[in-house]
């Protein structure tokens, strides 16, 4: 029997695309392989080099803020950033309930507890509406989220922490590039942590930072993130020969020379690299906007996403048929985060019915393909996928 485009490819039709569209990919050229390749032949790879200095430099400049700090990953960033104002044990941070475990995890490293905090339903960050009710004279912090890199609602967050004395800690994995009202993130917290994973928009593999412009907070973190010594001064005042002090407890988390070398030609490319994402978006919004009972993103007021993610809001009954049908058309789509508490090690910190925004935004979610390198072709089977299962849909 002759199988025709109609007929979904879940139900053995023709896919729209023979082979599997990922979801996400990196964006490297030959310049970050020369760059690559030349810091091996330097010889020096190890941790908190020149070419980390120059990256930091650029990135600093680029965002805007004081002072940067290259770091192993996002989550180490997140632990110096509690690391390095040694609140009371027991203190406690308000997180989103729908974010990555390492949002979390920066407090709990410090001992301290986590207070999850429901999200708008149809973005995925801090409800900011629920943020007073959640503060109690235990709180200490805040850490809103940029999901998908579109920015937390800042000024009504910051102006909440201002009235109650809390420290803010933007998780700002997502966002590098991102603005909100005319400022980049990264430049809107008392700290800020930056993700350079393999799948975000700007790469070093693995990698993160961490900056703020309050120059007290810069000194501990160049101690605690070089394992508690001064070793950085060590590296670059040229006074001190040989020899560099323990002042305080730390870890590793310098990150090597080779990766900061990459930082900086990444650094070089990251508007136009997110500039193709936006069209992709654009192209993404024109054609999906009238399909019947589907919701697009919701974009922060006066704010400019990377968009770092697409995601579409489809009816919470049909998402995991639609999703297995997309892949069957060649189009990889996926779902994440999963809410916190929906996760065995946060679970005791509620249920569902805590967590009706991140409930809902969770269960019509759907990633679909976004990455500078997707072409015009693939670009096209995407939104041809999702037309051809969103009208075949079961009823
Ligand atoms: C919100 C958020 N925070 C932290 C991280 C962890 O980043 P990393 O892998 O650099 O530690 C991620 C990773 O995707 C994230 O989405």
């Amino acid at each position: 029997m002759l199988k025709n485009n109609t007929t979904l490819a879940i139900n053995g039709g023709k896919p729209v695309n023979k082979d599997m569209i990922a979801i996400h990919k990196p964006y490297l050229d030959d310049d970050d392989s020369k760059a690559v390749f030349d810091i091996v032949k330097s010889t020096f790879v190890s941790g908190d080099g020149p070419a980390c200095r120059e990256f930091e430099k650029k990135l600093a400049k680029y965002l805007g803020v004081k002072h940067v700090f290259f770091t192993t990953s996002c989550t180490v960033a997140l632990d110096l950033a509690f690391r390095i104002k040694n609140f009371p044990q027991g203190s406690e941070v308000i997180v989103p309930n729908f974010t990555y475990t390492s949002t979390a995890l920066g407090p709990l490293y410090n001992n301290l507890k986590i207070r999850l905090i429901d999200v708008d339903p149809e973005n995925g960050n801090i409800d900011t509406t629920k943020l007073e009710n959640a503060i109690n004279e235990k709180t200490v912090a805040i850490s809103p989220v940029d999901y998908a890199g579109n920015p937390a609602d800042m000024d009504i967050i910051n102006e909440i922490a201002k009235k109650h004395n809390l420290y803010v800690v933007h998780d700002t994995a997502q966002s590098i590039g991102a603005s909100y009202k005319g400022k980049k993130t990264g430049t809107l917290a008392d700290v800020s942590t930056f993700s350079f994973h393999g799948t975000k928009n700007l790469t070093t593999g693995e990698g993160g930072a961490i900056v703020t412009d309050n120059d007290k907070l810069a000194k501990k973190i160049i101690i605690m993130r070089e394992k508690g010594t001064n070793k950085h001064s060590f590296l670059t005042d040229n006074i001190t020969r040989g020899y560099y002090e323990y002042e305080d407890i730390g870890n590793s988390y310098v990150q090597s020379n080779i990766l900061g070398a990459l930082g900086v030609t990444q650094l070089e490319k990251i508007d136009w690299m997110n500039k193709e994402r936006a069209k992709i978006a654009d192209y993404y919004i024109k054609e999906l906007s009238d399909i019947p009972n589907t919701k697009l993103p919701k974009i922060t007021k006066d704010a400019n996403p990377n968009w770092h993610l697409f995601y579409i809001l489809v009816p919470p009954k049909h998402k995991y048929w639609i999703l297995d049908a997309l892949r069957a058309e060649g189009v990889y789509s996926n779902v994440h985060y999963t809410p916190l508490h929906r996760n065995k090690f946060y679970s005791h910190l509620g249920n569902d019915d805590d967590f009706p925004g991140s409930m809902k935004f969770f269960s019509g979610l759907l990633r679909l393909p976004i990455y500078p390198s997707l072409t015009q072709n693939e670009k096209g089977c995407v939104i041809k996928a999702v037309k051809k299962v969103l009208s075949n849909k079961k009823k």
